[in-house]
Order: C-alpha cells, then structure tokens, then sequence
C-alpha cells in the first residue's frame, strides 16, 4: 500500500482525544540534538553504552542514538521495567521485565529515560546497573518533572521540563496508548477511563 493510498487513514490528524500539543516534533528534536552533543561532549572518545528504558524511552533512545555524530564509538541496548500497579506506585516496587543483553561490566553507561517523575524507577535503575561495577554511570532523560520528586536521584542531562500534567505521545502511554503519536500532547479531561491516568 503506497503511503497515497486514498483508502490509507490520513496519519497526520491528530485524535479528538488530544487537548493541545505541549511539544511538538521540532521542539523535541532539537532537544534530542542538543543531549546528544552534551553526552559526547562528556564522554568524548570513550565507547559508551546507549541503556533505553523500555517503553517509554523507545524513540527517544533511537533518535538519540541517531543524533549521535557516526564516528561515536556507542552500542545500543535496552532494558524493561514497570513498576507494581500504578496504586502501589509509592512503594518504589519496580519489576525487572527484562534485562540488558550486553554485560556492563567496566562500561560506559547512559541510562536513557523517556521521563523522570517521582524518581522510583531512575532510583532502582541507578542502584541495578550502578551495583553491575560499570566504569561510570550517567542518565539522560528527555522530561523532566522535578516538582514531582519522591527521592533524590542524580539525572545528568535533561532534555526538557514537563509541565504538571499528564502528557503522552513519543512513547509515552496512557494505558499503552498514544505512544505512536510524533508529538507531546496533553489529553482532554474526559480521554481518561475511570479512576488512574497513570
Ligand atoms: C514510566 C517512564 C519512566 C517512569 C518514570 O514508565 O517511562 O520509566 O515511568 O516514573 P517515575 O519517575 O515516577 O518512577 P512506565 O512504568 O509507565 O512504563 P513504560 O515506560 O513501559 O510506559
């Protein structure tokens, strides 16, 4: 199917669930670009792991990675938490879905993360990989909601601030979907089934 199929949806019509655009695709490229200029500045010559926290982190691991200049010595490798139910989310329960597939041992890593909200997730990530005896450990996250903070965990680069709202799109879901969308969108009110947002 040509992608001018007449009988193709038209993708680029945005879902009436979406309230407004927060960041738009150019906005988070450039930010994309500039994290990627700031991780190689820091580990210049040095290989370096590219660590994508799956889901979220799915795109903006792969753009990064493609931001990064082609002489860079970098792997790609990712791993996959979920924290234990939503309502339980301050208990700091965070399963391990899967686990990297490259040892870090005496590596370089960056943690990359779609999103820091409360920290629980970078806490037990930092602490997981940290304990692995990596030669450093950075994290490089593209949103940030500082405000929010439940612990207190080191994040190296930050791409952008969230504003204090649920938002999806570029990988982030509510209940796994909109992760397609290319943009950071807020949703209206009544896009939310029931209770959780989250
Ligand atoms: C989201 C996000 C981060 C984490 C941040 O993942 O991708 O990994 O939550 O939240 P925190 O700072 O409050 O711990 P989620 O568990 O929703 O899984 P997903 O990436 O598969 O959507």
């Amino acid at each position: 199917m040509s992608i001018h199929d007449p009988a193709r949806p038209d993708l680029s019509v945005t879902p009436d669930t979406v309230a407004a655009i927060e960041f738009d695709a150019e906005t988070i490229a450039g930010a994309v670009r500039r994290l990627a200029d700031e991780v190689v500045r820091d580990l210049a010559g040095e290989p370096f792991i590219l660590l994508g926290v799956l889901k979220g982190a799915l795109f903006f691991t792969a753009d990064l990675a493609r931001a990064l200049p082609t002489n860079v010595d970098a792997t790609i490798d990712f791993i996959a938490v979920s924290s234990y139910g939503r309502a339980d989310r301050s208990s700091g329960e965070v399963r391990l879905l899967k686990d990297t597939s490259e040892s870090v041992e005496g590596k370089n890593v960056v943690i990359v993360e779609d999103i820091v909200d409360n920290g629980l997730t970078l806490q037990y990530l930092q602490r997981l990989i940290g304990g692995r005896n990596p030669a450093s450990l950075r994290t490089c996250a593209l949103l940030d909601k500082p405000y929010r903070r439940r612990v207190d965990v080191a994040v190296d680069y930050i791409g952008l601030t969230a504003p204090d709202t649920f938002i999806v799109g570029y990988g982030l879901d509510y209940q796994e979907k909109y992760r397609n969308l290319p943009y950071l969108a807020r949703l209206h009110d009544w896009a939310f089934a029931g209770e959780g947002r989250e």
